[in-house]
């Protein structure tokens, strides 16, 4: 926990719980992790979990619950309609948010394709500090195009900067003036804005960009997936709101946007996806489209059990000993690295460890997926799974060419609750061979490329034999092949 110092002065993040179920974990040699990486397509989003050893790939619906919400399952009450789980998730949400309603959904980008749909009119924007692959993916397929409006800081990768995630008020002004209101189909937050490093957005930020939303007449949304992580970065960085209760902060947050959705496999440590709002208009607009993409309105495609182990897993949300733990794992790991000389995101954020692939891998061109190169190498030389987020993560342009990325990045996400320390070492150290053997590394392209969201279930090739030398190299330094 954040206040818990070591007398030896050392920096180590302390787990503020105690691990009853464990679930063991096997390292393949490095032969059979080439031959598992080949066989999936030089995608980690298509290698098999038993081929990895730690899977850094999401933290989504793979964080680890507590036993409260364990035995909260068991209380589920199945009923296609009128559930009592879902009444005590109401009940969860508006103890946190404040909010009157509720609409259910699978997951969190059923969430966006219902915003999307009952929002979105073709060739209508929508301003955002910054887009996630999925909301960008649901706006653009209804014709709606999505602009960032970004802090100076948010792509400036190594930088001081407590809230890279704040959206820039001034430009935002702006362009709402220059498109016009009715062009503008909603302005949106992301909580931990993801792609650029899990990095927060301040409270002040929150409030200047929905009262600017307020004036203008234009509807806010809020994507509060990553919020753990970032309410730990309010209370720890900014000043103004170190005193202020979690659920004051919450609470405040729920009243300021218009809407406010998350992803419950990230918020909540369990599985769903969840719409709130005070705006019986909104919730009405909305409301139609849950029976028609999701499921009853008092289940939306979530399992009744899931629904139980979210309610408990959202007031868990409001205890600093657990949001605190993704944090201070993520800077330990970060800090491991930097000692390596390896380039990351700084500051350290929310969700993961954020590698600089494009500085890492200075000799691969955009075009070549350094980040996809990357993520390949590294569960090459550990059997770590950790996800893409550069140009292999855009979408082509309509007339088929690259669109590239502003940042190539590879992150490791950590799983709450589910990695350990030795863990952590075990990545720098992998990853701090791999970066002295950085020149091995080669380039992808795709052999089977999707059109929608094709880093999902995209194949690709190396375009040299740079695989087999960098296993050769790793065989000749650790010969055990481990
Ligand atoms: N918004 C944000 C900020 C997200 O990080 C995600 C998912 C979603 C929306 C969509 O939610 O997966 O439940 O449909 N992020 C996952 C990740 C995929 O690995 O970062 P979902």
């Amino acid at each position: 926990m954040s206040n818990i110092n070591f007398f030896s002065g050392e920096n180590v993040p302390l787990e503020m719980h105690k691990v009853r179920m464990v679930q063991k974990l096997t390292l393949l040699d490095a032969k059979s992790r080439l031959k598992a990486m080949e066989e999936a397509g030089n995608n980690t989003f298509l290698l098999q979990n038993k081929d990895v050893f730690l899977d850094m790939l999401s933290d989504s619906g793979v964080n680890a619950m507590s036993d409260r919400q364990f035995a909260a399952m068991f209380i589920a009450d199945d009923a296609y309609a009128g559930s009592e789980s879902f009444t005590r998730l109401e009940e969860a949400v508006t103890k946190i948010f404040g909010t009157k309603f509720l609409l259910p959904a699978h997951q969190g980008r059923a969430c966006e394709n219902i915003l999307a749909h009952a929002f979105v009119k073709p060739g209508q924007v929508t301003l955002m500090n910054y887009h996630f692959t999925t909301t960008k993916a649901h706006i653009t397929r209804l014709g709606g195009v999505v602009e960032e409006i970004h802090s100076a800081e948010a792509l400036n990768i190594e930088s001081c900067e407590n809230f890279k995630g704040d959206i820039d008020v001034d430009l935002l002004n702006a362009k709402i003036d220059q498109l016009g209101k009715d062009n503008v189909a909603f302005v949106r937050i992301e909580a931990g804005t993801n792609l650029i490093g899990g990095q927060p957005v301040s409270l002040e930020n929150m409030r200047k960009v929905a009262e600017i939303c307020r004036q203008k007449n234009i509807i806010s949304v809020f994507d509060a997936s990553l919020l753990s992580d970032n309410l730990y970065f309010i209370k720890i960085r900014e000043e103004a709101c170190k005193n202020m209760e979690l659920n004051d902060i919450t609470k405040e947050i729920g009243s300021i946007f218009d809407i406010t959705y998350f992803s419950a496999r990230k918020l909540g440590c369990a599985k769903g996806g969840c719409i709130l709002t005070n705006n019986e208009d909104f919730y009405n607009q909305m409301k139609e489209l849950v029976p028609l993409f999701e499921g009853f309105l008092t289940y939306g495609g979530m399992s009744l059990r899931e629904m139980e182990a979210l309610s408990v897993g959202l007031i868990e949300t409001l205890d600093m000993d657990f949001i605190s733990q993704t944090p201070i794992f993520v800077e330990a790991l970060t800090e491991e690295l930097i000692k390596r000389n390896i380039p990351v995101v700084t500051p350290a954020g929310g969700l993961g460890c954020h590698i600089n692939a494009g500085k890492f891998l200075p000799h691969i061109p955009q075009s070549q997926y350094p980040a996809g190169a990357l993520a390949c190498a590294i569960y090459l030389c550990g059997g770590i799974r950790g996800m893409e987020r550069g140009t292999m993560s855009e979408q082509r342009t309509p007339e088929g060419e690259e669109t590239f990325a502003n940042m190539e990045l590879i992150r490791l996400a950590i799983p709450k609750r589910v990695y350990t320390l030795s863990h952590m070492k075990f990545v720098a150290d992998r990853i701090g061979w791999l970066y002295e053997n950085r020149e091995l590394i080669g380039g992808l392209e795709f052999s089977d490329e999707p059109k929608v969201m094709r880093f999902f279930l995209g194949r690709l090739k190396p375009t040299s034999d740079w695989q087999q030398k960098l296993i050769d190299k790793f065989m000749k330094d650790m010969p055990s092949g481990i």
